[in-house]
Parts: C-alpha cells; sequence; structure tokens
C-alpha cells in the first residue's frame, strides 16, 4: 500500500507531490483536507473546499508512453470505491471524469515529468459537500448529496488506493485490454451520441469505442472514424 501523507492545507496536492519526488520519494499518496489552488484540466479552477477528497498518487515511471492509463485506472477506481462505500453505480466519463447520476463527482489530473521520470495522478472527489455554487451547481454532485450520508475521507482514499494499486498491476504487466474492458463496464461515454469539443475543433458522432491509447472513437455523421486524443464531450 502507499504510503499516505495528510496535510491540512496544500496549494495542490500535485504541487505537494511535486515537492516530494523533488526530494527522492518515489511512490507515494499526498492527502490535504483543502487547497487552496486546486486545479483541474487546461489550468480549471477546482474547488477545494472542506468536504471534498484531494488526493494525488505518485509514481516513478520509466516509460511514459502508455501513462494515459493512469487516468482510466484512477477514475475506474474511484467508481468502484463508491460503489464499495455507498451501494450506488457510478459512470466513467472520457477522459477523465466519474458521474453519478450524470453529475460530475470526480475529477482526474495527471501529469507527466519526463525527465524525472514520474508520473502524478490528482484526484478530486466531491464527498460531503452539501451544496455547490451557482455556476457548476447543476452539473455536480457529490456522495451526501446523493445519499445524504456523511463518509471519511481517509478510509475512502484507503479504498481508492487499494483498488489503484490492482490495477496498476495489470498496467505494469501491460496488460492494457483488462483496464479498458473494465472501463467500458462502468463507461457513461460509449453508446452515446457525443458532442466533443477538442483544440482542432468541434465534432459530432457516436462514440464506439476506446483504441489502445486510450483516444476515444467516434463515427461520425458522415460515416468516417475521428480518433479523439483530447477535449470535453457532452452527450447531444
Ligand atoms: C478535472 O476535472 O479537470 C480534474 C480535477 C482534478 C482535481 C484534483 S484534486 C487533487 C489534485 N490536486 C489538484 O490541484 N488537482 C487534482
Amino acid at each position: 500500500m502507499l504510503k499516505i501523507y495528510s496535510f491540512k492545507t496544500v496549494t495542490s496536492t500535485n504541487e505537494k507531490a511535486k515537492e516530494f519526488f523533488k526530494k527522492g520519494v518515489s511512490r507515494f499518496a499526498i492527502l490535504a483536507e483543502t487547497q487552496t489552488k486546486g486545479r483541474g484540466r487546461f489550468n480549471r479552477h477546482w474547488l477545494s473546499d472542506l468536504g471534498g477528497l484531494y488526493m494525488t498518487l505518485a509514481f516513478k515511471e520509466g516509460n511514459l508512453d502508455a501513462v494515459r492509463y493512469l487516468t482510466l485506472i484512477a477514475s475506474i477506481s474511484t467508481a468502484e470505491s463508491i460503489k464499495k462505500i455507498s451501494g450506488l453505480t457510478a459512470e466513467v466519463k472520457w477522459p477523465n471524469d466519474v458521474l453519478l447520476n450524470n453529475k460530475k463527482i470526480c475529477g482526474v489530473l495527471t501529469e507527466t515529468f519526463s525527465k524525472e521520470k514520474r508520473a502524478l495522478v490528482g484526484i478530486g472527489i466531491n464527498v460531503n459537500q452539501k451544496k455547490f455554487p451557482k455556476g457548476i451547481a447543476r452539473k455536480s454532485t457529490s456522495l451526501k448529496i446523493e445519499t445524504h450520508k456523511s463518509y471519511s475521507i481517509r478510509e475512502l482514499s484507503k479504498i481508492i488506493i487499494k483498488n489503484f494499486e490492482l490495477h496498476y498491476n495489470y498496467y505494469k504487466n501491460k496488460n492494457y485490454k483488462k483496464i479498458l474492458a473494465v472501463w467500458k463496464r462502468y463507461s457513461h461515454t460509449i453508446g452515446k451520441k457525443v458532442k466533443v469539443i477538442t483544440l482542432s475543433g468541434v465534432y459530432t458522432g457516436e462514440a464506439f469505442d476506446i483504441d489502445s491509447n486510450c483516444n476515444l472513437m467516434l463515427r461520425l455523421n458522415n460515416g468516417r472514424i475521428k480518433r479523439i486524443n483530447e477535449g470535453d464531450i457532452s452527450v447531444v
């Protein structure tokens, strides 16, 4: 089991993890009660008040080629852990979200450092928050909102780490098919008609699969197949 270093407040658990690996620590988890500069993909702000789970898992990775799998692993480990503690079935949304009742409950931010051969997997989960600010309230939820119960964040983080390490073994053994199969089982995305906003354009089509590079495969309206590497998707 990864050793967990816990903090009351940090700027971002990913930043704290960077400080740690620069000191030479290699496999560990950072957990914080709040973050002052929590961030998401594309440097978006990640609300990090008391009540959420803010954790970063850090690994030494000689080869970063398949590192996108770590994001999938974090999402499926979160969905499995939510199932274990609440009985609810969460879904994974490509590329880095977990949804509960169609609302976002978790986001994953994976960062890599090729020179230092490190990968950081930041996981933010809405656990005990009772409500969210106007701008995100419609699209966000928490375990508390869905079940009217409170959960131990430390306990949840341990379950996630345990599940993560299980899938991480598949990753280390290059058993990527196994990871993709589990991801597809929890998928909210596959089989849906989606709109994807990418840096190179907007695409609409049926999300019909995920390929071995973790790209989302879209069947466009004109029948062509488009592999999406990065972007924001919404179901249309
Ligand atoms: C996203 O949805 O864009 C990803 C959000 C990731 C948030 C987590 S919270 C723990 C870790 N520290 C951060 O600053 N971000 C990630």
